[in-house]
């Protein structure tokens, strides 16, 4: 497995892999990885081609007060876990790399950005975009894998493929969770054991909508309520949204017609943390 720390280095990987004819599969990340992070690269794996996973903690999509500082990084045992599934580079480049000094263009996608944690994080999806664009710039991939966990940065990515007519498949991974049903995120550091606890309530609480919608229910409204008072009576979680809306558009729905995500996103402690399920009728 290399180790490439610049542009031109991934570059220069990238012209070897096509010149042996070989696809290349793409995993953009910022480390600390869990088996979420494994499973996309896996996948990527799985369907053939060369693997690259970047690790890249971008300052750009964290607001002034937020985590970047204290979001947690251990590149030795993120090599060795990207090594054991067969990941074939990882680009882990410098923040000056990236950004170098005069840096100053920025892409919005501008409707997608605006609900969910557009709302709560202002300038966070501008970041987002912005290096997934320079990522796929630089590596140049055919496909590349992305979480249904940050289900609106998925859509945000696809409309920002569309848009700007990127030669990349992107493909998209469900969400893996712990045993007992907490979805995997390298945030999950930041819980104490009781809010480590009480976090199961987000998926529990989502659970009880995906049989609400089983057994018939149709009501947006009656859903959210229903996710939002299960949430709300855990004492140690701090709702910041709990939203029903199409899985396209992610506007509002008021009736479960099409798929429609149920998206939620509350603090236990310091962490944010987020979680979403995909109903359908
Ligand atoms: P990060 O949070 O490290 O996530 C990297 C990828 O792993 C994303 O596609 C995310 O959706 C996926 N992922 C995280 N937890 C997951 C889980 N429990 N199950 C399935 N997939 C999961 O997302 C980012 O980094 C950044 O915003 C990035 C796209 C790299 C741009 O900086």
């Amino acid at each position: 497995m290399e180790i490439l720390r610049t542009v031109e280095s991934v570059r220069e990987w990238v012209r070897r892999q096509r010149a042996q004819g070989r696809a290349i599969h793409f995993v953009p990340t910022m480390g600390y990885f869990h088996e979420g992070h494994l499973s996309l690269m896996r996948r990527a794996k799985a369907d053939g081609g060369a693997v690259i996973v970047s690790i890249f903690v971008n300052p750009l999509q964290f607001g002034p007060h937020e985590d970047y500082a204290r979001y947690p990084r251990d590149f030795e045992r993120d090599r060795q876990m990207a090594e054991s599934v067969g990941v074939d580079a990882i680009f882990y480049p410098e923040v000056a790399e990236m950004y170098p000094e005069g840096f100053q263009t920025e892409v919005r996608v501008k409707e997608l950005s605006k609900p969910l944690c557009g709302k709560s994080r202002p300038g966070h999806f501008e970041g987002v975009a912005t290096v997934v664009l320079k990522l796929f710039n630089i590596v140049t991939p055919d496909r590349a894998y992305f979480g249904m966990k940050d289900y609106q940065q998925l859509r945000i990515i696809q409309q920002l493929v569309r848009d700007m007519n990127l030669p990349v498949e992107i493909v998209p991974c469900p969400i893996v969770r712990e045993p007992d049903g907490l979805a995997m995120s390298s945030r999950n550091v930041y819980l104490s054991p009781e809010e480590r606890a009480a976090a199961t309530v987000l998926y529990r609480s989502l659970q009880w909508a995906q049989e609400q919608v089983a057994a018939g229910e149709r009501n947006a409204h009656a859903l959210r309520e229903g996710v939002y008072q299960r949430i709300a009576a855990e004492p140690l979680a701090r709702i910041d949204y709990v939203e029903v809306v199409d899985a396209e558009t992610l506007q509002p729905v008021e009736r479960i017609e099409r798929p429609t995500l149920i998206a939620v996103a509350a603090f236990f402690g310091t962490a944010r943390l987020i979680d979403n399920t995909l109903v359908s009728p």
